[in-house]
């Protein structure tokens, strides 16, 4: 399907048959997570990490190695050139001349765009600033696969941080490629970015509102995020919308039977522990998909896989 070499910035660059392939090639590396593999044997992955990540850059690591491949890299800038002055364009013309693909966190919005079109190894987008984390959308929308059997025709709603939760942007824009209704539930301060409402809204129906009780009987999928504390450019914004919602036993009385919690992690109060042990709760083996989702871009991404 032509994955071969290609650049992972946005998720609006797939179409959903590339989406729906993505997922069937993880489902098929299921096996490989315990087995193993040597597919990408001679292959080396570099993980740039300015921002801090446990999951995304961890997940990449054990996916390339699971594949017999090798990773370098950084977790932090500060034990790099960048503390010399040294900036994104020049890092990333060095990196491509050690590794085969180059996996980006950065705070800036259009960083991956950028150092894509620097660079001459495919870049993979692992969260631009606030804009977009695509690989997270990938491995949401397997989980919302694997735990529910199918995406099609199921009420999702997405709730918390929408307006600075990069994860939620990017699932919103890949689930407007399936036939889902979209719930955003989310104090307004924090409502969905506008962008996004213009490119999902008239794709499939889309419904605002404040509380989760207004519609948690009608869903079937819901994604929490937390508040994104390390965004806001004003301390006393934050401190408004600060616990402003929870979701706890009681929040979830009168949910649908075979309701699913997922949650990008990391988790800070927004889910009360008290939910980890119901069936509603998925996040932690929603971690386990990003192994997987991850394995099978990596293989698609260096050819190991067609
Ligand atoms: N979900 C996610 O991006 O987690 P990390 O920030 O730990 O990578």
């Amino acid at each position: 399907m032509g994955f071969e070499g290609r650049s992972v910035v946005s998720i609006k660059d797939f179409t959903r048959e590339e989406l729906d392939y993505i997922l069937d090639v993880a489902e098929a590396m299921e096996p490989l997570y315990d087995k193993g593999s040597d597919m990408l044997r001679g292959k080396v992955l570099a993980l740039l990490f300015f921002e801090p990540s446990t999951r995304t850059r961890l997940s990449f690591e054990v996916a390339m190695k699971k594949l017999g491949g090798a990773t370098i890299g950084f977790a932090k800038p500060e034990a790099t050139s960048v503390m010399k002055g040294e900036n994104l364009a020049d890092t990333i013309r060095v990196v491509e001349n050690y590794a085969d693909a180059i996996v980006l966190r950065h705070p800036r919005e259009g960083s991956a765009r950028l150092a894509a079109e620097f660079s001459k190894k495919p870049i993979i987008n692992a969260g631009s600033g606030a804009e977009e984390h695509p690989t997270q959308a990938m491995l949401d929308l397997y989980t919302v696969r694997r735990e529910r059997g199918r995406i099609d025709g199921l009420n999702i709603g997405l709730m918390g941080d929408l307006r600075y939760g990069r994860t939620v942007h990017s699932l919103a824009y890949a689930l407007s490629l399936y036939k889902v209704r979209l719930y955003l539930i989310s104090p307004p301060e924090l409502r969905m970015r506008r962008e996004v409402l213009e490119e999902i809204e008239g794709k499939i129906p889309v419904v605002e509102v404040s509380d989760l009780s207004e519609v948690l009987p009608e869903l079937d999928v819901l994604y929490v995020t937390r508040i994104q504390k390390e965004r806001f450019a004003d301390p006393l914004e934050y401190e408004r919308v600060k616990g402003s919602y929870r979701v706890d036993l009681k929040a979830l009385e009168g949910a649908k039977e075979g309701l699913i919690i997922l949650h990008p992690l990391p988790r800070v109060d927004e889910i009360a522990p008290e939910v980890d042990n119901t069936p509603y709760a998925r996040y932690f083996r929603q971690v386990r998909s990003g192994v997987v989702v991850r394995m099978a871009l990596l293989a698609l991404i260096l050819g190991a896989v067609r």
